[in-house]
């Protein structure tokens, strides 16, 4: 695993941690020691959590991809690794995926599934931040993150790395939380969230608070169209979304030319 550090631009001097505002400078360190607390049940709360709905997401975006053999997929922050799994067997020995994440102990838990899963021989680990990513320009096919923007101190200069290191041709997925179509939906999935949720994390993580931070995040995250405009703003193109499961959750996708 490659050891990178970096200290991505970022231009406000406050930003949002779930509903708190903190220094910006903060926000990268109060997320790691979210992803260390849970990164062990990570797995588990992912599907008590969803109900199993993510790995039907992930389906979807792995499909929508067409991600094929010899390809070059990068995923970023890709944790335990769910889609990095999936791309390793599609692009087979002659293609890549590297499983990037700013955060060791969920790419230790990742790349132990992996070896297990014996998807490790065309798979990189590669621990850096999404803002400040260490590759050269135009390397990659497609580039996922999933449920990892959200977490990102500075979207846009997410944004204009994913940019810089796509091939000209090239995909971005991002899959994350979103915002429910409909009011009733809406209600029932607020009550669920922030009753049922951070409730689970104390029982299974032993952990409430980031639990918590996880709810107040999708609800500060930009809906659909907001993060549609900010991806055309680094310069995608063709920039479309599902929403699924009702907009729990949206999958945008879009190119580089
Ligand atoms: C909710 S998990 C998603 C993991 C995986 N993609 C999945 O869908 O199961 C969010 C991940 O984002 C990572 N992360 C947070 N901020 C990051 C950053 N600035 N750069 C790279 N990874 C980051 C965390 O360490 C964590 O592993």
């Amino acid at each position: 695993m490659s050891d990178f550090t970096s200290s991505p631009n970022t231009s406000s001097s406050t930003t949002d941690f779930g509903y708190e505002t903190i220094p910006t400078d903060q926000k990268t360190e109060r997320v790691a020691a979210v992803f260390r607390s849970v990164a062990k049940k990570y797995d588990v709360m992912n599907d008590l959590m969803s109900l199993g709905w993510h790995r039907a997401w992930k389906k979807f975006t792995l499909e929508l991809s067409h991600v094929h053999t010899g390809q070059h997929v990068l995923d970023v922050a890709g944790g335990t690794g769910d889609l990095t799994k999936a791309f390793s067997r599609r692009v087979g020995a002659e293609g890549q995926v590297i499983l990037l994440d700013i955060n060791e102990a969920m790419l230790n838990v990742g790349r132990d599934r992996l070896i297990d899963d014996g998807c490790i021989e065309n798979v990189q680990l590669v621990q850096a931040d999404a803002e400040a990513l260490p590759f050269d320009d135009d390397q990659f096919d497609c580039i996922t993150i999933a449920f990892g923007l959200r977490n990102v101190t500075c979207k846009e200069n997410a944004l204009n790395a994913f940019y810089r290191v796509l091939k000209p041709g090239g995909q971005l997925l991002i899959l994350e939380f979103s915002q429910p179509i409909l009011k009733p939906l809406r209600v029932l999935y607020d009550r669920y969230s922030f009753s049922v949720l951070p409730k689970l994390g104390e029982w299974i993580a032993r952990d409430a608070a980031s639990y918590q931070y996880l709810v107040e995040s999708i609800r500060r995250h930009p809906n659909q169209d907001a993060l549609k405009v900010l991806i055309q703003d680094a310069g995608f193109e063709q920039c479309a979304y599902h929403n699924l499961s009702g907009g729990i959750v949206a999958l945008h996708r879009a190119w580089k030319f």
